[in-house]
């Protein structure tokens, strides 16, 4: 069984989809065994705790020193014994320590398709405003393993999703939500429960 953390700021969709997904047999041989959120008000933590999972907040406002935060943030990931941390939505620059520490285990699903629109600064609707604004037809969603850049990290899966005549930022996220990065994510888990990735040359693939 693999064990997944998933790292969490916001709403907690994409949490949700992971667990729906567990719930359903689409992801098998892994199981979340915690959350963790920056926010004490994440509705994702909401969203644990009625699944019964575990969930603790690691709040930058309880630390004096970043150093310290990035400690704590560090042990809460650690005390669950993670082979997988899934960051859906995690609003926070990583300690390097977390990085260097599940390197190759550690995924990030992004709102559009990597290189496009991404990088510092591009996060929540900004991503689907500047696609917008660039007239794109297509964008999509990006899950990748992390590493010490923004959004640089080898990418694992990718999905399309069509621009519409009329869009508004907000319809644009929805519908990369709903079509690209709740199947996206799951699948992602569940390729690397069944131990269908691999990684050559710095890339990395899964196997359908
Ligand atoms: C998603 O758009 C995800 O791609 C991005 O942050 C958002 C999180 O949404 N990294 P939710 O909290 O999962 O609803």
């Amino acid at each position: 069984m693999l064990r997944v953390v998933v790292m969490v700021s916001g709403g907690g969709t994409n949490l949700q989809a992971v667990l729906d997904a567990l719930r359903d047999g689409k992801i098998t041989n892994a199981e979340v065994v915690g959350v963790i959120s920056n926010k004490k008000d994440a509705y994702a933590l909401t969203r644990a705790a009625d699944a019964g999972i575990p969930a603790v907040c690691v709040s930058p406002k309880d630390y004096a020193e970043r150093a310290q935060f990035d400690e704590a943030l560090l042990a809460a990931a650690d005390s669950f014994s993670p082979d997988l941390v899934v960051l859906a939505g995690f609003l926070v620059i990583l300690p390097a320590a977390l990085i260097s520490r599940y390197r190759n285990r550690m995924i990030n699903i992004h709102p559009s398709l990597i290189p496009s629109f991404c990088g510092k600064g591009f996060y929540g609707l900004r991503v689907h405003e500047e696609v917008l604004a660039r007239g794109c037809k297509v964008t999509g969603a990006t899950v990748h393993f992390v590493d010490e850049g923004c959004d640089s990290g080898p990418i694992l899966l990718q999905k399309a999703v069509e621009v519409k005549r009329g869009d508004t930022p907000e319809t644009l996220q929805r519908r990369v939500m709903e079509e690209a990065e709740w199947q996206l994510l799951p699948q992602a888990i569940d390729r690397i429960a069944n131990g269908r990735v691999t990684f050559e040359a710095g890339h990395a693939y899964a196997e359908p």
